[in-house]
């Protein structure tokens, strides 16, 4: 028997759009000989619903996707998913979700209590992976490096924005500024000088009431897709993300303008070096507990220090999209990657007593 697989896409974050792009990258590719795959939308307002087989789910005519807020509602409790009131009968959940509400261990905790096996990292994982201000510590516990900084409450700014600016001031220049819990690099800013200061991190408080404030790394960035086969996670070839000069750095537009960006697969750096950052992907992974997959960012200095700069529990999934391609690379296709994440997500390795 074929098992029933609900790709979840859409919902409230600010990633709606790509998170839509990616189920409908899924769904083509999903291995239908194994697997029976049903498409569920969480729409910007929050409501859960049915996506009709035949909903455009690609980018056509620049036209992005969304989940249509007028379809079959979908009701989910500790009974499972239903709709028009009989059960769906899932097997599998592929929360295709990205940000807040998707990403960071709130559907996984509703999955958790509905006892539905899902792909990904399970609820400490992904809400200690949203936030930067406490996945670094954890990576620097384990000996991972990461950029030195702190983080600002709005809460503290408001009442204390001098002394903070300050302190900020005597982590030295340039620096960068960015919401704590942030994604796609909305709200995160290059600091030059202190009269920048305030502006930025009144800019990452309207994403998030805890910005972190970082000295600048200087050097390449290097991207490493982790994956859980037969229970162990792997690191795949390591990419350097090559972005257009004309961008200061990794942006919002250089990640979604077309031809901005680009990976090149393999980085061109030593092997050895290539080696330390894929054995560090994979003990990123397993610091925080993760399951299922993971996407690490690196920054690689001149003089081949690495540190890293964030884990995403649930990246970018579309065909073309950084996670598959160096997958691609290193032997292992789109419809192999979903088949392995499926398998790792029945052995059940991000429930309440997992990793
Ligand atoms: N400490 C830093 N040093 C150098 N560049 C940084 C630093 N922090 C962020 N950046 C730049 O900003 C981009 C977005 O920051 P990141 O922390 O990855 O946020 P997001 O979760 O939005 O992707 C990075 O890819 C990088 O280009
Ligand atoms: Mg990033």
């Amino acid at each position: 028997m074929k098992e029933r697989v609900a790709i979840i896409c859409g919902g409230r974050s600010s990633e709606h759009e790509i998170s839509c792009i990616s189920a409908g990258g899924v769904l083509a590719a999903i291995d239908r000989s194994k697997y029976e795959p049903i498409l569920i939308g969480i729409t910007r307002t929050g409501q859960w619903v049915l996506i009709p087989e035949n909903h455009q789910m690609t980018i056509r005519d620049g036209v992005l996707p969304t989940v249509p807020e007028t379809a079959p509602a979908v009701v989910v409790d500790v009974a499972g998913l239903s709709s028009g009131g009989s059960a769906l009968s899932i097997d599998i959940v592929f929360p295709l979700l990205h940000g807040p509400y998707g990403e960071d261990g709130s559907i996984q905790g509703l999955l958790e209590m509905a006892d539905i096996a899902y792909v990904g990292s399970g609820v400490l994982a992904s809400a200690v992976a949203m936030d930067k201000s406490f996945a670094k510590p954890i990576f620097a516990a384990h000996g991972i490096a990461t950029a030195h900084g702190i983080v600002v409450k709005a809460s503290d700014w408001k009442t204390n924005a001098t002394a903070i600016t300050a302190e900020i001031e005597s982590l030295g220049f340039p620096l960068f500024i960015k919401p704590a819990r942030g994604g796609s690099s909305r709200g995160t800013t290059k600091v030059k000088s202190t009269d920048q200061i305030t502006a930025a991190i009144e800019e990452a408080h309207q994403f998030d009431p805890k910005a972190i404030v970082e000295i600048a790394i200087v050097g390449s960035e290097i991207e490493c897709a982790v994956l859980e086969i037969d229970g162990q996670p792997q690191a795949s070839m390591v990419g350097k993300i090559h972005i257009d000069s004309k961008f200061e750095f990794y942006d919002f537009e250089a990640k979604y303008l077309d031809g901005a960006t680009d990976i090149e697969l393999p980085a061109p750096i030593d092997k050895k070096v290539a080696d330390a950052i894929g054995a560090a992907a994979v003990k990123a992974f397993k610091a925080l507990g993760c399951s299922g997959l993971a996407r690490v960012d690196f920054f690689l200095t001149q003089t081949n220090q690495i540190v890293i700069n964030e884990l995403n529990t649930m990246p970018g999934f579309t065909s073309t999209s950084v996670f598959p391609k160096m997958w691609g690379a290193s032997g292992i296709t789109y419809t192999e990657v979903i088949t392995h994440l499926l398998k790792s997500a029945l052995k059940r390795t991000n429930g309440v007593l997992g990793n």
